[in-house]
């Protein structure tokens, strides 16, 4: 089944939306099955954010993630990083359509509130690089 890596970022922490963004996400009927709330080390943000690593804003993509605790978990499901990505909407919260996650709380481009993975093969290496194989949940998700 499809995985996909969301992370809620420190603004979404700090704001007391992680509730509120999980239950968006579980409401698309996905299955929850990791979950936990950690502060990243700078080693684990550079490898999570590897393919950035030449852009001009990765140092600050870095120092970002790593400035306040925020919540990893994992969904799986049908379409699951598809789906998941619509609910997210545009990367850039300006950009981003009333009724998705950035569009409702995401603050500017750093602060979108949310991380979510980008294709199937994306998920599955970035559920690999924040969990352990017995960390990932399985049981029958009642839609
Ligand atoms: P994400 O990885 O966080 O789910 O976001 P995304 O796929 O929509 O965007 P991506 O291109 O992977 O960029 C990763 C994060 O980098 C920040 N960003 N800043 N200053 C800039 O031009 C810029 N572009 C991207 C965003 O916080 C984005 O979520
Ligand atoms: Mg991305």
């Amino acid at each position: 089944m499809e995985k996909s890596l969301i992370l809620v970022k420190p603004d979404g922490v700090d704001r007391g939306l992680t509730g509120t963004i999980l239950s968006r996400l579980e409401g698309l009927g996905l299955k929850l099955t990791a979950i936990k709330m950690l502060k990243v080390e700078k080693e684990l943000a550079e490898k999570h954010y590897a393919v950035h690593r030449d852009k001009p804003f990765f140092n600050d993509l870095v120092y970002y993630i790593t400035s306040s605790p925020i919540v990893a978990a994992v969904f799986e499901g049908s379409d699951a990083v598809s789906r998941i990505r619509k609910a997210c909407g545009a990367t850039d919260p300006a950009q981003a359509e009333k009724g998705t996650i950035r569009g409702d709380f995401g603050l500017d481009i750093g602060r979108n509130t949310i991380h979510a993975s980008d294709s199937p093969e994306t998920g599955s290496a970035e559920v690999e690089t924040f969990f352990k194989p017995e960390d990932i949940c399985d049981y029958s998700r009642i839609t």
